[in-house]
């Protein structure tokens, strides 16, 4: 009895939490680098990785930048070479590797978070990412996309040793946004008060500005941009319900503009939907 629990726990000192739901297959590094280097990691940053296998995106982020890291992995063994790595590269102060399920990580303090999963995990992590990550968070890629969550920026780089498939790889990067849908009332000096009314798809924004449309409207993190009538463009900050900022109006001096939200909206993630599945990867998505 006692030899079998014995058994028991030994097995379950080596065996997955659970089935992985994605094959362990390294990132190159020079992907890797790639990968940090479009996040513009630095020595702030704290850094999560959502199957982080050998441990090697925080890793080489704690030793390049001396960013704070931390992976989640499904496969205790990885885990475990991951944590002995940061030991013996002198970085264990810094990164911390955990044998833990990616969809039971509490991710909200990342200020990077690195994933080289299917896009099928990346669309069932997609909003909870969006919930719980800070705007302007970034959130970096390789390979697989977030759907109809289109990258603010997208690379593809020559991956000379890359395990399987063509010698290139896609890097991509989101900034999740702040919530910026709702109703706003703009005020600018000397003019009289106007309505703006912003709907909000992930990152884009439309809506009008009085009678206006706008012309073009995107958020990155906390900031946006808007362009009305093609010739006045609004940039500003959310903090909490107010947007403080500057508008240039050609053949004027920009000129501070504010915005109060009279009514909450709520931001389109496309919920509950999913996009065709990435093909061509040799890494496969079959789900
Ligand atoms: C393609 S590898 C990427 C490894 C590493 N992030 C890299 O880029 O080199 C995906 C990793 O996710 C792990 N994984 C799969 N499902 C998981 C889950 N539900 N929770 C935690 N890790 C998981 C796998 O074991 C594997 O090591």
């Amino acid at each position: 009895m006692i030899r079998t629990a014995a058994a028991l726990l030994m097995l379950l000192a080596v065996a997955p939490l659970r089935a992985s739901d994605a094959p362990y297959v390294p990132t190159p590094m020079s992907v890797v680098d790639a990968m940090l280097d479009i996040a513009k990691v630095g020595s702030q940053d704290y850094l999560i990785d959502l199957g982080s296998g050998d441990g090697r995106i925080p890793l080489r982020a704690a030793a390049r930048f001396g960013a704070r890291g931390y992976g989640v992995e499904i496969e205790p063994h990885l885990v475990r070479g991951a944590n002995a790595a940061a030991q013996k590269q002198g970085v264990a102060d810094k990164v911390r590797f955990e044998a833990r399920d990616l969809f039971d990580t509490d991710v909200s303090k990342a200020t990077v978070l690195t994933t080289y999963l299917f896009q099928s995990l990346n669309l069932r992590l997609r909003p909870y990412l969006l919930a719980k990550l800070q705007p302007g968070t970034r959130v970096v890629t390789h390979e697989f996309h977030f759907g109809s969550w289109q990258p603010d920026q997208k690379i593809t780089i020559t991956a000379p040793d890359k395990p399987y498939g063509d010698p290139r790889s896609d890097v991509m990067l989101w900034i999740v946004p702040a919530d910026f849908s709702g109703l706003w009332r703009v005020s600018l000096p000397g003019e009289p008060e106007r309505e703006l009314r912003l709907e909000q798809r992930f990152q884009m924004l439309s809506g009008q500005l009085g009678a206006q449309p706008l012309a073009e409207g995107r958020v990155n993190g906390r900031s946006l941009r808007l362009v009305v009538a093609g010739a006045q463009t609004y940039t500003g900050t959310l903090d909490g319900d107010t947007i403080s900022g500057e508008v240039s109006r050609a053949g004027a001096a920009p000129q501070a503009w504010r915005a109060q939200r009279i009514k909450r909206g709520r931001m389109d993630i496309d919920a509950g939907t999913e996009t065709p599945f990435q093909s061509g990867s040799p890494m496969g998505d079959s789900r």
